[in-house]
């Protein structure tokens, strides 16, 4: 069974309880989305491979250390995991991005898939999923399908908020896939809305309601 882990560092959680105020503005959730992404992304990369390296310091030849063989992506869930791109940027600027554009079904809860583009070798690299929410699980799941099936096969699930019920869909689904999580909340809703949870995160971040 891959790692679930919630990542719980006081800046994180100070950032976290202005999020979910329903009366956080949208410039503000964009820049705390941003914020936490990269407080994440700080925890999530901690066990990234290193290798040794010789260089040349003005004072002698050394041996230290590099980030080792692959190569990462970060692949935001569209259109909330866009909020979360910049924040692991900032951290991993040779990064590549891809894109799944993916949004739940209202009646049914049931993700569709609308776009998948992708680096082209994303089969050798350590791939992050972002986004948000992760509620039934419908999306995160779909989004990995997806992935593995373009042949990835290291992949990580980072979110800011989750219910048991999609941590537990996502681990059944993908047991090899680690989860890093901000906060891990009480329920989901009869509409699928994490509780406490802080609303419709696509919508906050893009001030579309
Ligand atoms: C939200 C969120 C996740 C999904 C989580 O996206 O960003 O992708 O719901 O729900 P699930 O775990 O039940 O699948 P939404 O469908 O609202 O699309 P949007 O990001 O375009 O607003
Ligand atoms: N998607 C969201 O944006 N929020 C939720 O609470 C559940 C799914």
């Amino acid at each position: 069974m891959g790692k679930f882990q919630v990542i719980s560092h006081p800046l994180i959680q100070h950032k976290l309880s202005i999020l979910r105020r329903e009366d956080t503005s949208t410039k503000n959730f964009r820049e705390l989305v941003n914020e936490i992404a990269m407080l994440m992304g700080y925890e999530v990369s901690r066990d990234l491979p290193l290798e040794d390296v010789e260089i040349q310091t003005p004072v002698s030849k050394t041996i230290q250390k590099q980030l080792a063989g692959k190569k990462l992506a970060i692949v935001p869930i569209l259109r909330a995991g866009i909020g979360m791109v910049d924040g692991f940027l900032s951290l991993v600027p040779a990064a590549k991005v891809g894109h799944i554009g993916m949004y739940r079904d209202e009646e049914t809860l049931e993700p569709v898939e609308y776009l998948v583009k992708l680096p082209e070798d994303i089969d050798q690299r350590q791939i992050f999923v972002v986004d948000p929410m992760l509620a039934t699980g419908g999306s995160a799941i779909l989004a990995v399908d997806s992935l593995k099936k373009r042949g990835a096969a290291n992949i990580k699930f980072v979110c800011l908020v989750a219910a048991p019920e999609g941590v537990k869909k996502l681990q059944d689904a993908h047991p090899d896939v680690d989860i890093y999580t901000a906060a891990l909340d009480e329920k989901l809703n009869e509409h699928g809305y994490i509780v406490p949870g802080l609303g419709d995160a696509g919508d906050r971040l893009f001030g579309t309601k």
